[in-house]
């Protein structure tokens, strides 16, 4: 969603705070904004839309020598798409101006006391109740004024404040949203996300909930809102700056779908021995005598981290025996869930930000479930908050549209399905066998990407149809569910994904002269009854693409076009059926003429509940 980069140090930062800005630019933003200390005085420049157009207005002001200022991105939670709406927000009694990501939740209250203050709101925005309340209880010293002013906050937020009365001086400081302090030589650059930083320094604090921390070019003190000395956790950063470039590729969400077979083989390295029948999961090595316990697990996930908690569903209960749900984190949280002794939830995140999981995972932990992460980015949030957990390793997702993270979700849960199965009832014989093929998917996958242009045709030949329908069934009902989502976020063309079983119930109603209908119809346990509901799509004027099993040639009596898959047990099925999918999904968007890595209305990480 919004994104945050700042700086402090020697260097005029206009070009560095504008740069980081377009790396930020992926989580999805509606405006931007920047504000510097340009010779002891604030500058704010903001723009409704692209970075670009920031970038614009401040070509035609002349660019800013300052040297310490802040920038941000806006995807708009309350008030309009507008220029005053966007941040940076400004208390000018003062000379203070604020970037906020997150929600100020009491904003309403405290709007109405800094308003009997005199105060006078020019956004509808609650970001800007915060700027105003620091300059209210400011006394000449910004740090202390941030830590009166978060002490008075419900909600969450990561914030960064400069202060014309001291010009070299950036507060920052977080509750529930991502915020990481890069350290430089003689120079700060803080971001919501490492991508903004990683081209400057590897080396970064990670700010704890409640932490604020006072940066100059001269260093950094870090405290708590109650203003108790915090000692700073300093780490290295991971993350490697090819990892979030383009290398070639036309679209981020192109060149993850590619990169699939290598994030895959990631997530498996050393943990898979398929030689003994037996996986290797570190993260959860220290916990065997909770999980031991587990007799019921929940899954608790949003789009398409829920797709793949649902395919973990099916995992779990077939596998390894134990009763599993996966629903939207959102609904699980405000239903009175019943969490029995030997509960487990399993919260599915690629950001592990996601705010109605976190809240899931928070309402399921106060009810005494044990609580398991499967996230991609480490140190986030609902990682932090979980008992244990095992992460994707398929490096970061910059697509919106998440493709590697859904098959690295899927293979994780997988990896946890064998693993408990083998502590209760499986053999090492069963494991073996499955795991074996679970180290054939990413060559499986190169061999259906080979396909690419072959898919595309058969997108083309569709695109320009409004209404589609995914169907499967089984393992692969799920599936559908994730290739009727993609389609829509990126394309923008109405998609259903259902049960194939389910479609006779009504939605076959829907069906008629030369509508897309999507069958994933591989060899397995219900092939036969897919082929008969192709049928009865067929029947009525339907267009029929399936997605089948190699060498499969019966299955050309049924569908018009097919897009084969090589053949996989079928727990494994899903991580290979996705892949035509996702590349459909991508071609029509592109074919189409959308900005494939910008969908309109839709944000990388979804922040707010
Ligand atoms: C769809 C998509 C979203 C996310 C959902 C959860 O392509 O990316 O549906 O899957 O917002 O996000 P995470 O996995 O970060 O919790």
């Amino acid at each position: 969603m919004c994104g945050i980069v700042a700086y402090v140090g020697n260097k005029p930062c206009q070009q560095l705070l504008i740069e980081g800005l377009k790396r930020l630019e992926y989580r999805g933003y509606d405006s931007a904004g920047c504000a510097v200390i340009q010779d002891g005085a604030l500058r704010v420049v903001k723009a409704v839309g692209r970075v670009s157009n920031l970038e614009d207005r401040l070509e035609a002001i002349g660019s800013f020598t300052g040297t310490i200022g802040m920038a941000h991105t806006r995807w708009a939670t309350h008030g309009g798409v507008t220029d005053v709406n966007a941040h940076p927000h400004t208390d000018d009694k003062v000379g203070i101006a604020l970037i906020h990501n997150g929600i100020i939740e009491n904003y309403a209250a405290l709007k109405t006391y800094l308003e009997e203050k005199g105060h006078v709101f020019k956004s509808q925005t609650d970001t800007e109740v915060l700027a105003m309340l620091i300059g209210e209880l400011y006394e000449g010293d910004l740090e202390k004024a941030v830590q009166a002013a978060l002490r008075e906050v419900t909600g969450a937020y990561a914030i960064c404040v400069i202060c014309e009365k001291e010009p070299s001086t950036l507060v920052v400081a977080r509750k529930g949203s991502p915020l990481i302090v890069g350290i430089g030589n003689g120079e700060y650059i803080v971001a919501s996300d490492a991508s903004a930083i990683v081209s400057h320094t590897t080396q970064a604090m990670t700010l704890a909930d409640y932490n604020v921390v006072k940066i100059t070019p001269q260093g950094f003190r870090t405290s708590t809102i109650h203003d108790v000395p915090v000692t700073p956790k300093i780490e290295q950063l991971e993350l490697e700056l090819q990892e979030i470039e383009l290398g070639g590729y036309r679209h981020f969400m192109q060149k993850e779908i590619f990169e699939q077979p290598k994030s895959l083989r990631n997530c498996f390295r050393g943990r898979c021995d398929a030689k003994e029948g037996r996986v290797i999961l570190g993260g959860l090595a220290d916990h065997a005598k909770e999980l031991n316990k587990v007799r019921r697990i929940s899954l608790a996930a949003q789009g398409t981290a829920l797709h793949a908690a649902m395919i973990g569903q099916y995992l779990f209960e077939d596998l390894a025996k134990i009763p599993a749900r996966a629903e939207y984190a959102s609904e699980f949280r405000y239903r009175n869930p019943i969490i029995e002794d030997g509960t487990a939830i399993i919260a599915v995140s690629q950001s592990g930000e996601t705010a109605d999981t976190l809240a899931g995972l928070h309402e399921a932990k106060e009810r005494g479930a044990f609580a398991l992460g499967v996230i991609n980015v480490v140190g986030s949030s609902i990682a932090r908050e979980t008992d244990a957990g095992v992460y994707l390793r398929v490096g970061p997702e910059i697509g919106v549209a998440s493709t590697k993270a859904f098959t690295g979700q899927v293979a994780v849960l997988t990896m946890i399905a064998l693993y408990l199965g083998r502590r209760r009832f499986m053999s090492a014989e069963q494991c073996t066998e499955l795991l074996t093929a679970l180290d054939s998917v990413p060559e499986k996958i190169e061999r259906i990407l080979t396909q690419d242009a072959a898919i595309r045709a058969v997108t083309q030949k569709y695109c320009d149809r409004e209404n589609w329908l995914f169907l499967g069934r089984g393992y692969n009902y799920p599936t559908a569910l994730e290739g009727a989502l993609k389609l829509k976020e990126i394309s923008y063309i109405h998609a259903e994904g259902m049960p194939a079983a389910e479609m006779k119930h009504g939605p076959i109603a829907l069906i008629n002269e030369g509508m897309p209908a999507v069958f994933i119809a591989n060899k397995g346990r219900q092939y036969e009854k897919v082929l008969s509901n192709i049928q009865e799509v067929r029947a009525r004027g339907g267009h029929v693409i399936a997605v089948a099993t190699e060498c499969d040639e019966h299955i050309k009596r049924y569908a018009e076009d097919v897009l084969y898959i090589p053949d996989i047990p079928e727990p494994l099925s899903p991580m290979l059926a996705v892949v035509p999918l996702q590349l459909m999904a991508y071609h029509a968007a592109v074919i189409r003429g959308h900005d494939v890595d910008k969908p309109r209305n839709l944000a990388k990480s979804v922040t707010v509940e």
